[in-house]
């Protein structure tokens, strides 16, 4: 057997050897920076999407116990941890700063503040190591990210759902989307962490670590859905547009109601919570069903899909819930499209995404600027060219489709 410190030097020159083929082999190699919201992310990628390093600080226990995300508490997570995520990424990948062809960064949209955090470190990182800076549209990060995991030509319908965002745009290149509709108010995310919260459902034994969204998904498997008939949002707009707070409105006040006939106080548990998680969940999916069946109806009278094989993406973080993966393929189903939807782990933020984004700019060259160039974060961006005047001009009235799951 050999001396621990012969172990070591052998173990040290495997690395630097299996550095070096992975150098000579890998011909361009993309970092990826995620901080737009509540996850520190980062990861390492090769041209081919084959991820060799990453790692994610995610903030989500802070901020269920203050109740939300408080921007300045996200920003100074952000800032105590990106130097460590990166260079965790970095290290488990083997590979050096110098090596890099380009930093991928989400730069909009999101919180200000945290966006900022990203930016800043990308911004000296690109200028220390001369490394070329791919700015990235969170929303089209995630919407690119199943072109990761398999072979996705475009154009392709997307249904974008996550605790900031809610969008339906036709992706048409790497940096080429029609938008169709998005959340008027807030994003379905939002809505379901809100009334989570409304609920405490952090004192629930099951659900205290879960996010709002995760929480009713699971109580909503027990519950019964017909006890709390919410109404559909905007059922007389004609659109694809979103909005979720007058749902936010209307479970509020069954939840007022219920308080004062159990003569509780606002922070203790109900006994319906399950019925009101099934009722609001079911309300999201429908709501998120009718706009996607819209725009499917809306892309094919205007030949926008490919004839064969027409392909809805879901993806974002409220795309983990499998109630609403049902719902919208009893939509694709019946519209004859195919339903594809990453596993959840690449549904919610990371740094992988914005590397994938980042590897499909760098090898259309679209997008990469020189180290020296002056970015800014922007709060709020649009993805693509905005349709929607057109699909509300359009007026679509759509047969009703029974959708009918199991809890
Ligand atoms: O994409 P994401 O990680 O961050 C944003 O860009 O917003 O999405 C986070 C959101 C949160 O609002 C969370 O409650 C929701 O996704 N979410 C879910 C589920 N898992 C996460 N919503 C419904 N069902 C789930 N299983
Ligand atoms: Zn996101």
């Amino acid at each position: 057997m050999f001396p621990t410190k012969v172990k070591r030097l052998l173990q040290l020159r495997n690395t630097l050897w299996g550095c070096a083929s992975l150098k000579a082999h890998c011909s361009r190699l993309v970092l990826g920076i995620e901080t737009s919201c509540d996850d520190t992310g980062a990861a390492v990628m090769d041209e081919t999407g084959k991820i060799l390093g990453e790692s994610l600080h995610s903030q989500k226990e802070v901020h269920l116990r203050t109740g939300g995300i408080i921007p300045t508490v996200a920003q100074q997570l952000h800032r105590e941890n990106i130097e460590r995520v990166v260079q965790e990424a970095l290290e488990r990948s083997h590979v050096a700063p110098s090596w890099l062809s380009a930093v991928a960064t989400t730069v909009k949209p999101g919180l200000g503040l945290s966006l900022g955090i990203g930016l800043d470190f990308s911004r000296r990182f690109v200028r220390q190591h001369n490394t070329p800076f791919i700015p990235i549209h969170h929303m089209e990060a995630h919407a690119l990210t199943v072109r990761m995991l398999q072979p996705v030509p475009f154009p392709f319908l997307v249904l974008l759902v996550s605790g900031g965002h809610s969008l339906l745009a036709v992706a048409r290149g790497v940096d080429d989307f029609l938008l169709l509709g998005y959340s008027l108010d807030e994003a379905p995310g939002d809505t379901m962490d809100k009334v989570a919260r409304r609920l405490s459902l952090i004192k629930h034994p099951q659900c205290s670590t879960l996010s709002g969204g995760q929480a009713l998904e699971l109580l909503a498997k027990d519950g019964d859905k017909s006890r709390f008939p919410f109404r559909t949002p905007m059922g007389q707009t004609y659109d694809c547009c979103f909005s979720f707070a007058g749902l936010r409105n209307q479970v509020n006040m069954a939840i007022m109601k219920k308080e004062a006939e159990e003569g509780i106080e606002q922070g203790t548990l109900l006994s319906c919570v399950k019925d009101i998680a099934a009722a609001t969940q079911h309300t999201v999916a429908s709501h998120l069903a009718k706009r996607t069946h819209r725009a499917i109806v809306f892309c094919k009278e205007n030949g926008m899909l490919p004839s064969s094989n027409p392909t809805l993406v879901l993806s974002g973080g409220v795309a983990s819930n499998e109630y609403i993966r049902k719902t919208l393929s009893i939509i694709t189903e019946t519209t004859g499209l195919h339903l594809l939807c990453p596993p959840a782990k690449f549904c919610t933020d990371n740094g992988v995404m914005i590397a994938w984004n980042g590897v499909e700019r760098l090898r259309e060259g679209k997008g990469i600027l020189p180290p020296t160039v002056n970015v800014c974060y922007e709060p709020k961006a649009l993805l693509g060219v905005d349709m929607s005047a057109e699909v509300r001009a359009a007026a679509i009235r759509l047969p009703s489709v029974r959708i009918k799951i199991h809890n």
